[in-house]
């Protein structure tokens, strides 16, 4: 008897330890790469089992760093290989996950021929289309995040090219795939907001300093910037004290996307009381230069904060007081222009360190009344 509890714990703690750990997944940066003979016409990957730990269908090439294509030389930001995904290619991973948890995909890819390129990253049943056609990184290469919860003990992860090109060879390069547990964000005191400095978030790839992109999500997706929704139609982007400066622990989000990206919290309120939402804007020090101005919106009320930046990082505080008048509002914040770098690359004021509290109960009408 006591022999079976012990094989059960020890299974059980197995299966623990089998559980995927934060940072690239087994072969996630397609380092270690098909044999020659399974590459035809050079880049062209035979077969769906070629490279290790992964499956792929579909016109996937396996790309060396500094390979030509045309005119075009290609750049790999991680290590020296990437895969790319022609027509209707794709690549899966299985992943043993713990089921229930959730977690947030990070990936590269950079866009090659087509104008507008897209990727259909999946973990079943859930799925999520992200749009690649804005340029973002000076490189070429961005960083995209993405999440799931956990149905499953193992999910396969797919990341789908669905485009259908002239040129089959066409379509995006994929390099540095990983993940991360993401921990639903519990209130902390003094503050209505969760996740207010953004400190719970996807994974940072070591070595990509141009942040994360979180696409726009819809309120039934897992954010992988728990507790937030990204509205409307672009990015904001994530970034780390690594790579950029941040106001306020290791984490921040710079509006990327102008008014078409909007980072919202939803948050019960009083209807009649008043609220006061304080919060940093700065820039992330990435050569972001320009008279910035950064909108928050709550309720009936509007917030808009100039920051004057010299790209070289720097934020003041700001204070919005309103008061609700639902029982669920929600808070938002924008940037009111769009920036680009001296590279074209579209860039922004920071947020960082949100906090929302009650100021005072509304004087109770029969009070006033009386
Ligand atoms: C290899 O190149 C030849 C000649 O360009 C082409 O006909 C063939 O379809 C290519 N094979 C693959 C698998 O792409
Ligand atoms: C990051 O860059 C350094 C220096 O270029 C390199 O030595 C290291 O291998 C890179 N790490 C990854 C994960 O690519
Ligand atoms: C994305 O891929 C999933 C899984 O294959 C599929 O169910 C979904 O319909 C795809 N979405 C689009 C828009 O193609």
């Amino acid at each position: 008897m006591r022999c079976a509890v012990v094989l059960l714990l020890v299974f059980a703690a197995a299966r623990a330890a089998a559980v995927v750990t934060d940072g690239l997944l087994p072969n996630g940066n397609f380092e270690s790469g098909p044999a020659k003979s399974e590459l035809v016409n050079g880049t062209v990957v035979k077969g769906g089992k070629a490279i290790p730990k992964w499956e792929t269908s579909g016109f996937v090439e396996y790309i060396e760093s500094g390979h030509k294509q045309g005119d075009m030389l290609l750049v790999v930001p991680q290590g020296a290989y990437a895969v790319r995904l022609g027509n209707d290619a794709s690549i899966l991973q299985r992943i043993p996950v713990a089921r229930g948890s959730y977690y947030a995909i990070t990936f590269s890819a950079a866009r090659t021929c087509a104008q507008a390129e897209r990727l259909n990253v999946s973990v079943s049943p859930e799925s999520g289309v992200l749009p690649m056609q804005t340029i973002y990184g000076s490189n070429g290469w961005d960083s995209y995040a993405w999440a799931f919860k956990a149905k499953l003990d193992v999910v396969e992860l797919v990341i789908h090219n669905p485009g259908v090109e002239e040129d089959p060879a066409c379509g995006p390069l994929i390099d540095a795939v990983a993940i991360r547990t993401l921990y639903p964000p519990t209130l902390s005191k003094g503050n209505m907001l969760k996740n207010g400095g953004f400190e719970e978030g996807p994974y940072f790839l070591p070595n990509a300093s141009w942040g994360v992109l979180v696409p726009p999500n819809i309120e039934d997706d897992h954010s992988p910037l728990p507790a937030w929704m990204i509205m409307s139609s672009k990015a904001v982007k994530y970034v780390d004290a690594a790579h950029f400066k941040v106001p306020e622990g290791a984490r921040a989000v710079e509006l990327v996307g102008g008014k078409e990206s909007a980072l919202v919290q939803e948050v019960r309120t009083v209807p009649g009381w008043a609220y006061r939402l304080s919060f940093a804007v700065g820039d992330s020090a990435d050569g972001c230069k320009g008279s910035m101005v950064a909108e928050a919106y709550a309720a009936r009320s509007t917030l808009k904060v100039p920051y004057e930046s010299n790209g070289a990082g720097g934020y003041k505080r700001a204070v919005l007081d309103f008061v609700a008048v639902r029982d669920r509002t929600r808070v938002v914040f924008q940037s009111a222009f769009y920036h680009m770098k001296a590279d074209g690359t579209l860039c922004g004021p920071v947020i960082d360190d949100a906090k929302l509290v009650g100021l005072r109960k509304k004087p109770s009408a029969r009070r006033l009344m009386l």
